[in-house]
């Protein structure tokens, strides 16, 4: 695994990842969606494992999972399992956050 930095720090990523607003990074040529979800971080891959649709579109509920825009299939973020197994799990990966920044693991 090689970790990616995608920011400068929390800080940064604080900014430009609104709490519970997914946002599409592009990391190493895939397609990450990046979610603050009450300033804990987690990164899936973007695609949903359903039929494409591009979760980055998608919203968090209460509970910090992440609603596909499409058929509104449900995906915990930290293990990236759908909530009534109809479709694959999703790919998550981890994010760390040092001194040096914000870095996703690929
Ligand atoms: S494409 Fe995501 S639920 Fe169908």
């Amino acid at each position: 695994m090689e970790w990616l930095k995608v920011f400068s720090g929390e800080q940064e990523a604080l900014q430009r990842i609104q709490n519970n607003k997914p946002q599409l990074v592009i990391a190493n040529g895939q397609r990450i969606c990046l979610v603050n979800h009450n300033n804990r971080f987690f990164a899936v891959q973007d695609s949903c494992t359903h039929s494409g649709a591009s979760l980055s579109q998608g919203s968090i509920n209460y509970l910090g999972e992440i609603i596909c825009p499409l058929h509104n299939y449900c995906f915990n973020l930290q293990t990236g399992q759908e909530l009534s197994s109809r479709s694959r799990d999703l790919k998550t990966y981890p994010v760390k956050i040092d001194d040096s920044g914000f870095f996703i693991g690929i």
